[in-house]
């Protein structure tokens, strides 16, 4: 018994002696993003493989299959035009995404095809992306409101967030909280700096009316 753990022992040991020795391995710069729907984002990582093998192909995956050569994900056409790789074939790539959609959310690895056989390799744990778009959250009674730029995962990069009234800009914080009197029919949305094209729905708030966006503006019920 206790032979056979110490054999067990043994090969694990010969195992990842022999992986660190033939150096194949995958670091990625994040392990987690959370970004904007419509807004762009870098997937990097760089790669090691051992001496004397040739990288003939490098791509992105997100499903993986058993026994099944997983697909890249730059031949799905519903990422025609969005997906860009840039890498030098050595030691690093780089996948751009642009446009980004909830859809995209995924867990996306990276593989690499060497010129030998078996020369094959991904990297765990890769990076897992979460797409989210801004919403304007409502809180507390009629005269008491608090709004909330909510999202569905954590901003990566601690956010300021930019509060609009009617369009224009009443607020920025690295909170995403905002409170007000709201004593007419007024529209606000949210966005994050840097992002403001990707504003949230705007929403009518009034301490004293049911109110309704319609178009530009909003309106009592
Ligand atoms: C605001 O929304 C976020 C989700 O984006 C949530 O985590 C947070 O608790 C909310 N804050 C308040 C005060 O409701
Ligand atoms: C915002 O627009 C509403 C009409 O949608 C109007 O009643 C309100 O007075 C406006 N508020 C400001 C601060 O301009």
């Amino acid at each position: 018994m206790a032979l056979r753990t110490a054999g067990s022992v043994l090969v694990v040991f010969l195992w990842s002696v022999t992986v660190g020795q033939y150096g194949w391995s995958v670091t990625y710069t994040t392990q987690s993003i959370c970004a904007l729907k419509g807004s762009t984002v870098k997937l990097t990582c760089s790669y090691t493989y051992p001496s004397g093998h040739k990288v003939t192909s490098t791509f992105w995956l997100t499903k993986m299959e058993a026994g099944v050569e997983p697909e890249d994900i730059g031949q799905d056409p519903e990422n025609a035009g969005r997906l860009e790789y840039h890498g030098d074939k050595k030691k690093g790539d780089t996948l751009k995404i642009t446009d980004l959609r909830e859809s995209d959310s995924a867990t996306y690895k990276f593989r690499f095809i060497t010129d030998q056989t078996a020369g094959r390799y991904y990297g765990d744990p890769g990076v897992t992306l979460s797409v989210t778009g801004l919403q304007v959250k409502v809180t507390g009674g009629l005269q008491d409101k608090t709004l909330n730029c909510s999202t569905t995962c954590t901003l990566t990069d601690n956010p300021t967030y930019i509060w609009y009234k009617n369009g224009t800009i009443v607020k920025e914080d690295t909170s995403s909280l905002y409170s007000d009197y709201f004593s007419d029919a007024d529209s606000y949305s949210c966005a994050v700096k840097g992002h403001e094209d990707l504003h949230s729905p705007a929403v009518c708030e009034s301490g004293l009316f049911y109110t309704y966006f319609y178009g530009i503006q909003c309106f009592r019920l």
